[in-house]
């Protein structure tokens, strides 16, 4: 096992900020297409919107970074007032401690003999928690992290309503922290309790209702353990669906939104004060009567829940995606011709995100930087080398 994280994370960085660097100081619809662009004055204002909301609601924030997988993003949210970051997989938890992220939470649980023994080698430089929902894995976390000489701090998952992870019953809770109680390397610390199935309500006074139920159940869970004489420092929730009624929940303690940085068509239509900064630059490379074709099909932009638009054309609708070509069908009023180049509002942020290297950050119309996406892919994206 590579345990110098940090030492690979920074030559990844290096060799993408250098493939892409032909693309520094060009106007954003120059870039070779199709290539995903993050506005960064778009993005500071929606940092800036969040972290002015949560000043008066009672829970911090730890944005959730699977959604943007960039290092330079986490220390901007930290910067405007987050205490730290949440993270799907090991792997985003490593890149996010290499690069100088301080409080990282692993918001889901590590199984399997690589990542927990990846974690448990950053675990002597990095401070993390991780979520945890069965005995049998906290032993296995427990034996790694002995064996390395460190520790790991631990939520307990609790399913609230979505029928993913987490345990399904508060004595299913005091049972584990009671078997934490007893393992080495693996320190209690709180909850977490992500209500999904809340984000998806279009209906605000429905995904109200829900996300009360969804924190009552966390509720009843801390009660018990706490009653056990477990307390919950951390109680975890919320995405950026639920983010100001979650966070307004006096029980919770931090908000794992995450997709508010971006926006994207899917979260656009759920929730006011944010604006779209990440797009995907296409060519019109086909035309037949009112059927235009742009070469960023799905392998460059993310079509889960909802379809992509274009920025500039939005009532025209897509009519599919395939792998390397967006059909969309137009009027006689719309004025686009053969190789021009338009910019796309995904359908959802997380998944577009995942197909490219880096970012072209784009300030005033023009690309300042390359901000690296590592790890690209669910995997580990090179980092054991
Ligand atoms: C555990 C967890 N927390 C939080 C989120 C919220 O993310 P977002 O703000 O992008 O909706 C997600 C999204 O999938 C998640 O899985």
């Amino acid at each position: 096992m590579n345990q110098s994280f940090e030492k690979t994370y920074q030559d990844i960085e290096r060799h993408i900020r250098t493939a892409y660097s032909s693309s520094l100081g060009k106007r954003r619809r120059e870039i070779i297409t199709p290539a995903l662009i993050l506005d960064l004055d778009v993005a500071r204002r929606n940092i800036d919107f969040m972290s002015t909301r949560l000043k008066s609601l009672h829970a911090k924030l730890r944005p959730h970074v699977k959604v943007q997988k960039s290092v330079q993003l986490a220390k901007m949210q930290i910067e405007a007032g987050a205490i730290g970051v949440c993270t799907a997989t090991v792997w985003e938890a490593i890149v996010m401690s290499s690069g100088g992220v301080k409080d990282v939470l692993i918001a889901n649980e590590v199984v399997g003999g690589e990542k927990i023994e990846a974690l448990a080698q950053a675990a002597k430089s990095g401070h993390f928690t991780v979520a945890i929902d069965d005995p049998h894995n906290a032993n296995d976390l427990s034996k790694a992290l002995t064996k390395a000489g460190t520790s790991v701090d631990v939520i307990i998952e609790i399913d609230v309503g979505m029928g993913r992870g987490g345990i399904r019953s508060p004595n299913e809770a005091v049972n584990l922290a009671q078997h934490l109680r007893t393992l080495p390397g693996l320190a209690f610390r709180g909850v977490q309790g992500y209500e999904g199935h809340c984000m998806l309500e279009p209906n605000r006074e429905v995904r109200i209702r829900k996300a009360h139920e969804a924190m009552d159940c966390v509720g009843r869970t801390i009660d018990k353990l706490a009653e056990a004489g477990f307390k919950s420092e951390i109680v975890s929730a919320g995405g950026t669906g639920t983010y100001d009624i979650t966070g307004a929940d006096p029980r919770v303690t931090e908000i794992q939104a995450g997709s508010y940085v971006f926006m994207d068509n899917f979260h656009g239509n759920l929730v006011p004060g944010f604006s779209k900064s990440l797009t995907v630059l296409g060519t019109l490379i086909i035309q037949h009567g009112n059927t235009i074709v742009f070469d960023c099909g799905r392998k460059s932009i993310g079509i889960d829940f909802v379809q992509p638009t274009m920025a500039d054309y939005p009532s025209y609708a897509a009519r599919y995606f395939a792998e390397e070509h967006a059909l969309f069908d137009v009027d006689e009023k719309c004025p686009l011709k053969l190789g021009d180049r338009i910019e796309f509002i995904p359908g959802y942020g997380p998944t577009t995100v995942n197909l490219y290297d880096a970012y072209h950050v784009v300030e005033n119309g023009v690309v300042t930087d390359i901000w690296p996406i590592i790890p690209r892919g669910p995997g580990h994206g090179g980092l054991l080398t």
